[in-house]
Parts: structure tokens; C-alpha cells; sequence
């Protein structure tokens, strides 16, 4: 298997990495690992640069994905790989307003224009599934959110018609928890129907799967609650549910240790992850994307070291920025030395279009030019970034 090959290593291949290692230190200018053809499993990629998932809000009220998210993604598929934005795979699990949603034909259909988009423009594309949990609203779902416990997220959340307090969420039942299991299955066979190369199952950043792992927002006492074992379960069920559906090699999973977005508090990731991974592995999923990945913390080894598939790294770029000047490039490039396939970018794909050209070339980068346009509807501050002349 070639270096240059981002499909699940064999031990063999698993001892290239230091060959690849050296690769990525000794290049320099336009010859970098990070721009060279690769392979995620059977998925021919023009580079190593995925664009990371990003909640854009430019959905209809109904979750249906609008045209100009065609234009956006299709502005943008030079990536080597598209995760595109959190998208709810059940109506109880919408988050903010005017998200994308698979959980209908109008989504597919829908969705089916932005893929199109995409591979006419020579882009691969995943689509990441989120189910909010607590952090949603019934304003704007129409639904009580519900989660693995009554823990409400502190603070306020944006719902239609403005900021509102957020409310308690009900714990699930456990037959609310297989039907959200199906619900996850179903999204993604819509998603493959709607042209995705695969899914992102988001067990990260707060959201549900996220709140199942951490015992400060889960507090049950059946099977999903308590031991590290029984906290794993659920990311687990859905993995496999959907590994079933639509195949090991079009399903990846996006993990956070200890990421405290949403206000999550996790205290025991040296525990929960390591069993994650022990258990996801077994099931061969395409990739396992680290948000906010750092190369010198000890967990960042461990788990690529109980990993052995593809993983996606993002790297740990100040936040909220302003972002370094080579976009990330240069972080990007110690996450390869590291021993990550791939290597995700957010805000710097959102205000370059041409991004991958830009970090090749030395080009400058746009800078992001209000953070509150990152999440209102329309075309300012979401089609109109210039890409290079
Ligand atoms: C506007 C915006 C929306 C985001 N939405 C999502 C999302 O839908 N799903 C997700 O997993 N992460 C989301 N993130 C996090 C990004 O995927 C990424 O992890 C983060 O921006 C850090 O990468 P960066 O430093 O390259 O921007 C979002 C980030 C931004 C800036």
C-alpha cells in the first residue's frame, strides 16, 4: 500500500508512518504531503485537506438544504473532502434555526442539488449527522429536546423568533433511544441515496452522543449510564447501525476529549475514549476525525496509537482566532508528522473558497470579515469570498 494511501493501514503501513513523517518535515513551499492525491479507503481524494463541518444556517425553515448552498459547497470542492454542516437525521434532534435536515424526500432531494454541485465541480462530499440533544429548543424544532438526562444546557440558545432560555430536556426512554439508533441508520441511507460519498456520525462538541459519553450530563442508571462501558454504548449502537446501512467505508465519526463546547465538562476522556475507539475499531468505519487535535498532548498519541484506521486531524488553531497566517498550514503539517492521514480546516475554508491553492502558493487569505455573518442567512459573508484572480 502506497504512502500516499489514507485507507485503513495494515501493520506494514502502520510502519510507513515514519516514512511518511519524514516526508511531511521535509517539505517545504509547494511540495507538501498535505497536497498530494490520496485515498480515503475506495475514495480517490485530489489532497489531504478536508473542510471541516460548519453550521451555516442557510437551510428553509423546513431543514430543506437552499441552492446557495450549492453555490457555496461547490465554491470550496478543491478540498480534498467536503464534511458538509451538522444536519439532523430526526425532527427532535434540530438544533438551531434554519439547519439542514435527511430525515424526508424534500431533504433528499434537496441535498441531492448540493452533491451535484460538488461532483460537477470534481469534490468529494460527506454529509455529518447531528442529533442536538439538550441543545435545541421547541421553539424551533417543535418538539421537547430530549437527553441520556435532564441536565439542561446552561444559558440561553438562538431560536426563531430570538434568544430564548433553554429549557430542561426530557430523558430519553430506551425505546426513544433505539428509535433515535434507526433514525441515524435512515439519515444516511438518505444521504448515500442523495449523492454523499458517506456520513460523519457527530459525537462531538456537545451534542447528543456527546452528552451520552460525559458523566456530568449523563446520569442514567440503565444500560446507557454510569460505567465508561455503558457511557460508550449509544455512539457505539449508532456506529454500528449505520456501518450496517450503508457500509464500514462510508461512515466516519468525529470525536472531541474534552472539548468543552456547549458547556460540557468531561473528566475521565483517558478512559472513555481509549474504550471508544477499542470498540469503534472493531467496526472499521472509514475515519475517525479529532476535533482540535494537539500533536504534543499524550492523548493525541494514545489515540492514534488505538486507532487503526484513517484519522482526520483538526488542528487546535486559536480560537475563536484571529487564525495564523498561513491559515493552518504549518499546524497542519506537524498533524501528518504526527501520524494523522488527513487534516481538517473550518474558518479558513469558509472565507477562501480556492483555500487549498492559497495554502500552496503562499497566497494572502481573506480574513473572515464579521463572525456574526457566519450563521444568518444569504449570500454576504457566505458566497461572496473572493476567491483568487
Ligand atoms: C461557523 C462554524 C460552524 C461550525 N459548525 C460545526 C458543525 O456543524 N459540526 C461540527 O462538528 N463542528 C462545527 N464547527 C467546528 C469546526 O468543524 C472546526 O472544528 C472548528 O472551526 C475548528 O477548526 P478551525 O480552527 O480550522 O476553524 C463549526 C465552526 C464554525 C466556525
Amino acid at each position: 500500500m502506497s504512502t500516499d494511501t489514507a485507507a485503513r493501514p495494515s501493520q506494514a503501513t502502520q510502519a510507513t508512518q515514519a516514512t511518511q513523517a519524514t516526508e511531511a518535515t521535509e517539505a517545504t513551499g509547494t511540495d507538501s504531503p498535505l497536497f498530494r492525491p490520496t485515498r480515503l479507503g475506495t475514495l480517490p481524494l485530489a489532497n489531504r485537506l478536508v473542510m471541516a463541518p460548519m453550521t451555516r444556517n442557510r437551510a428553509g425553515a423546513d431543514g430543506v438544504p437552499d441552492p446557495i448552498m450549492a453555490t457555496y459547497y461547490a465554491q470550496r470542492a478543491s478540498a480534498g473532502l467536503i464534511i458538509a454542516e451538522a444536519t439532523t437525521p430526526n425532527a427532535v434532534g434540530a438544533t438551531y434555526p434554519n439547519i439542514p435536515a435527511i430525515h424526508d424526500q424534500s431533504h433528499v432531494a434537496g441535498w441531492r442539488r448540493v452533491t451535484d454541485a460538488v461532483r460537477a465541480a470534481g469534490g468529494q462530499m460527506f454529509l455529518q449527522l447531528q442529533h442536538g440533544g439538550r441543545v435545541g429548543h421547541p421553539e424551533t424544532s417543535g418538539h421537547h429536546p430530549v437527553a441520556p438526562s435532564p441536565v439542561p444546557l446552561p444559558g440561553t440558545i438562538v431560536t426563531p423568533s430570538g434568544h430564548r432560555e433553554n429549557v430542561v430536556p426530557r430523558e430519553m426512554t430506551e425505546q426513544e433511544i433505539r428509535d433515535t439508533v434507526a433514525d441515524f441508520a435512515a439519515a444516511a441511507r438518505r444521504a448515500v441515496a442523495a449523492g454523499f460519498a458517506g456520513v460523519e456520525i457527530h459525537a462531538a462538541n456537545g451534542y447528543l452522543l456527546h452528552q451520552f459519553l460525559s458523566r456530568h450530563t449523563n446520569h442514567r442508571t440503565d444500560g446507557y449510564g454510569g460505567s465508561v462501558a455503558n457511557r460508550i454504548r449509544l455512539t457505539v449502537e449508532v456506529v454500528r447501525a449505520v456501518v450496517e446501512a450503508v457500509g464500514a467505508d462510508r461512515v466516519g465519526v468525529r470525536i472531541a476529549p474534552g472539548v468543552t463546547a456547549n458547556a460540557m465538562t468531561e473528566d475521565d476522556v483517558d478512559e472513555v475514549y481509549p474504550a471508544l475507539l477499542h470498540a469503534l475499531d472493531d467496526l472499521r468505519p472509514a475515519y475517525l476525525h479529532i476535533v482540535f487535535a494537539d500533536p504534543d498532548q499524550p492523548l493525541f498519541r494514545t489515540l492514534r496509537d488505538a486507532w487503526s484506521g484513517p484519522l482526520i486531524a483538526n488542528p487546535a488553531l486559536p480560537w475563536p482566532g484571529p487564525l495564523p497566517a498561513d491559515g493552518g498550514r504549518a499546524a497542519a503539517e506537524r498533524l501528518l508528522d504526527a501520524g494523522a492521514d488527513l487534516v481538517s480546516l473550518g474558518r479558513a475554508f469558509l472565507a477562501n473558497p480556492d483555500l487549498v491553492t492559497r495554502l500552496r502558493t503562499g497566497a494572502p487569505l481573506n480574513p473572515i470579515r464579521d463572525a456574526h455573518l457566519m450563521y444568518v442567512g444569504g449570500e454576504t459573508g457566505y458566497t461572496d469570498y473572493p476567491a483568487l484572480g
